[in-house]
């Protein structure tokens, strides 16, 4: 095969980790097909966007990239576009840009292959929509894993909650579990393959609901924490309507269940929850709070926000800033409300302007900060154990991430060579609102 009749790809991945670990599927299907997997746009035959939808400013970034490579059509280059964007927009895309031949959601990339020839053939607007009727996951023994030590595996997908502001159960299709042995199968082969550590994904991971009806989301968890080589499990994202006790009590019952949840709350005020058809108040989000703080661990909790969702009144943004105070997070992804086609918020009076917006946002931050300062700081002179994951040389300090997923940047004694993936004990020593610092125990 000369070097013009190669295949070769380039990827683009943007958005949540369900895009990233799908991207790793989707790379394991091209290699499989035939294809090689090139670092730059110039050398690649085929360029993928995996796109993502959640706000604006992530949808804006993919046309953006079309048009700056839109000239590398006549270099005969393919271009695709793959997820949220590409499902919401679906063949608009084609109008918008018209170098593009393939736009496929992720509900349809089982179908990749097929979809691969029609292109290779040199058809023009191919597409994979598969609306909300797909009961199927996406499950390859193709999945290219970037990272040796730590993996994703996606146990549900999709959404049927329709919060008011989301694009979710428009872009990722209706909610589907796999079934409980497939999962165990896929994570038992990865740590007979070296993983350590394993993160379990979905929209709203804690909705899993077995099509097998053996395991709980709970025992499920329990159980690939059970996986003789697993000794971290993770678990994103969780909404708090499913949220049961019995995740605590996993969670307090194993050590190898790390001690971190995600819980996003998106606002302190029970008007504006229910506005946002979010299904639970202010106060039963704080009882799943109050569940995860009478642990006996020590389980750190981080959120999601947003800020001016229409109608949010500076009386809602203060039950907000309160909610802060009470709950006390390790870590908050907070974010300006951006109107998204077809939901039900977009035709919702009440709009807060974007000054006000950036007031709001300005100001949720610098609480957090000083919050966050006290909650690193609770951990100065405990040991905590890190997986290693590289080395700053400028500073001659290793990175490491917690348990509970907090970043640490430590220092070892000048003759220890560490390696990635390597688990190691940690005096903490010092930290910043965002960052632990330790010193390596020998
Ligand atoms: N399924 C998860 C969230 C997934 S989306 C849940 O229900 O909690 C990730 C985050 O993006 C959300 O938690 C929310 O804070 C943010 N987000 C979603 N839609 C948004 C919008 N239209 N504008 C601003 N932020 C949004
Ligand atoms: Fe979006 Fe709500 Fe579904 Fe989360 S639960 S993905 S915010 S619709
Ligand atoms: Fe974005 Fe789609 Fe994920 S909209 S956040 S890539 S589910």
């Amino acid at each position: 095969m000369t070097v013009s009749e190669e295949k070769t790809f380039y990827i683009e991945t943007f958005g949540c980790q369900m895009n990233v670990h799908d991207s790793e599927k989707v790379i394991g299907t091209l290699l499989c097909q035939g294809y090689r997997q090139v670092l730059t746009i110039e050398e690649a035959g085929l360029v993928l966007y995996n796109t993502c939808s959640i706000r604006d400013k992530a949808e804006q970034k993919v046309f953006h990239r079309l048009a700056d490579y839109k000239k590398l059509e006549r270099q005969g280059k393919k271009f695709a576009v793959l997820g949220c964007v590409a499902q919401q927009e679906g063949e608009k895309i084609f109008d918008r840009a018209p170098h593009v031949s393939l736009v496929c959601g992720s509900a349809s990339y089982r179908n990749l292959p097929k979809l691969l020839v029609q292109i290779e053939a040199g058809n023009k607007r191919v597409t994979g929509l598969d609306d909300r009727q797909t009961d199927e996951c996406f499950e390859t023994e193709f999945t290219a894993r970037n990272n040796p030590h730590r993996g994703y595996i996606t146990i549900i997908e999709g959404c049927d909650k329709f919060c008011a502001y989301c694009v979710v159960p428009f872009t990722r299709g209706k909610e589907r579990s796999r079934n409980s042995n497939s999962v165990l199968l896929e994570a038992r082969r990865m740590a007979e393959a070296g993983y350590t550590e394993i993160q379990l994904l979905g929209q709203n991971v804690n909705s899993y609901h077995d099509p097998l009806g053996e395991k709980t989301f709970a025992e499920l968890l329990g159980a690939v924490g059970d996986i003789p080589g697993i000794k971290r499990v993770r678990f994103t994202t969780s909404h708090p309507i499913d949220f049961g006790a019995d995740i605590v009590a996993a969670i307090d019952s194993q050590a190898t269940l790390c001690d971190h949840v995600h819980l996003p709350v998106q606002s302190g005020s029970t008007q504006v929850l229910d506005a946002m058809q979010r299904l639970y108040d202010r106060d039963q989000y704080l009882a799943r709070i109050a569940w995860i703080k009478a642990a006996r661990r020590d389980i750190s909790i981080t959120t999601d926000i947003i800020v001016g969702f229409p109608g949010e009144t500076e009386a809602d943004f203060e039950q907000t800033l309160s909610l802060l105070d009470v709950v006390e997070f390790d870590g908050v992804f907070s974010f300006k409300y951006s109107p998204r086609p077809n939901t039900p918020a977009l035709e919702y009076a009440d709009a807060v302007c974007e000054a006000d917006m950036s007031r709001r946002l300005a100001a949720l931050q610098e609480k957090q900060r000083e919050i966050q300062r006290r909650r690193y700081q609770r951990h100065h002179g405990q040991r905590m154990e890190v997986m290693v994951e590289g080395k700053n040389q400028a500073r001659g300090q290793w990175i490491g991430r917690t348990s509970q997923n907090k970043v640490l940047n430590f220092t070892a004694p000048s003759a220890i060579e560490l390696l990635p993936g390597k688990y190691v004990s940690v005096l903490i020593t010092g930290s910043f609102p965002n960052s632990l610092l330790g010193e390596m125990v020998v």
